[in-house]
């Protein structure tokens, strides 16, 4: 079996041509040798446009082989749009829960965040996944123009060393420049987008996303034998990319949750894991035999082909 798979499409950028080339570059290769099983795969941030992520999904329709999407965070912004009143009052929990399963029914790819997909005893399973900051390193970056930082709405300065577990739920690090202007160094743009319910925050959410992989655990412990694992954001410190630089190192404390990947990583019958979100194309070794693909999307790169179990 193949699983054939792709990740951050953001088909609102400048990918939108060659994004619209994927099906018949799909199915054009699933043609070339169509004796193979083939499992196609989405993990997350095709477009915070539902109308456009529909549209987008309905492309698809003449690839006749299981389709599977897990969403990312872009595609759970929450959006006022002037095209589309109803945009309005939709938050990102209700994209999630409601918006985009719907969207997938109806346009033949399975939500992986229902509900797992299991193909000859081969169990996909599939979560946006989060962050909890839990990648933010106390180590400060090797720049060579050390910076100390502000908090904007006293001006107190602090060092990279202090940044404290509420300077990272503000989304944003500023410092003040030689002229003595605040500057923003790095805004995280889920800050704006994404719109939790009042009894929500990001840390809760990662305890739903937890909850809901368990169930989807235990659901099919006994129906598999092997597991390839998807999610959308980072869940293991070796898929974290680490760049001498403010603002990358930052951001990683948006790349996503440490304590799903542990529990992940802990399932017996684990073979492969997917991941988007980094922008990172590349394999990374998890330990054992297991390992972790980033099919960060390309023109160049479109997919990446996974032979599936080992
Ligand atoms: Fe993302």
């Amino acid at each position: 079996m193949k699983l054939i798979v792709t990740s951050d499409l953001h088909i609102e950028k400048d990918n939108d041509r060659s994004c619209h080339q994927l099906p018949s570059i799909l199915s054009r290769y699933i043609q070339s040798n169509p004796s193979e099983d083939y499992v196609f795969a989405i993990v997350g941030d095709v477009s915070p446009n539902n109308k456009k992520l529909e549209h987008y999904f309905r492309l698809f329709a003449s690839v006749s082989i299981p389709k599977l999407f897990v969403p990312g965070n872009h595609d759970i912004w929450s959006q006022k749009r002037n095209d589309d009143p109803s945009t309005k009052n939709v938050d990102s929990l209700e994209l999630y829960q409601t918006v985009l399963p719907s969207i997938c029914e109806n346009t033949g790819f399975h939500y992986l965040d229902k509900k797992p997909f299991v193909v000859n005893r081969i169990g996909f399973i599939g979560n946006i996944g989060w962050y909890d900051y839990s990648f933010h390193s106390s180590s400060e970056p090797m720049v060579s123009n050390k910076l100390t930082f502000i908090r904007r709405d006293t001006n107190q300065e602090f060092s990279w060393s202090e940044i404290s577990y509420s300077d990272l739920t503000s989304k944003e690090l500023w410092t003040m420049d030689v002229h003595q202007v605040p500057t923003r160094i790095s805004v995280w743009n889920d800050l704006y987008y994404i719109k939790w319910p009042l009894h929500m925050d990001d840390i809760h959410f990662c305890n739903t996303c937890y909850e809901t992989i368990n169930q989807h655990f235990l659901d099919t412990f006994d129906h598999i034998d092997h597991l390839v694992f998807m999610s959308h954001h980072a869940l293991f410190e070796k898929c974290i990319v680490r760049y001498p630089s403010y603002q990358d190192e930052f951001n990683n404390a948006f790349r996503g949750c440490k304590f799903l990947g542990d529990y992940i990583i802990s399932h017996p019958k684990l073979r492969k894991v997917i991941f988007g979100h980094t922008h990172e194309a590349g394999i990374y070794p998890l330990g054992g035999d297991i390992e972790a693909i980033n099919p960060y999307y390309t023109p160049e790169i479109p997919f990446r082909v996974i032979s599936l179990p080992y």
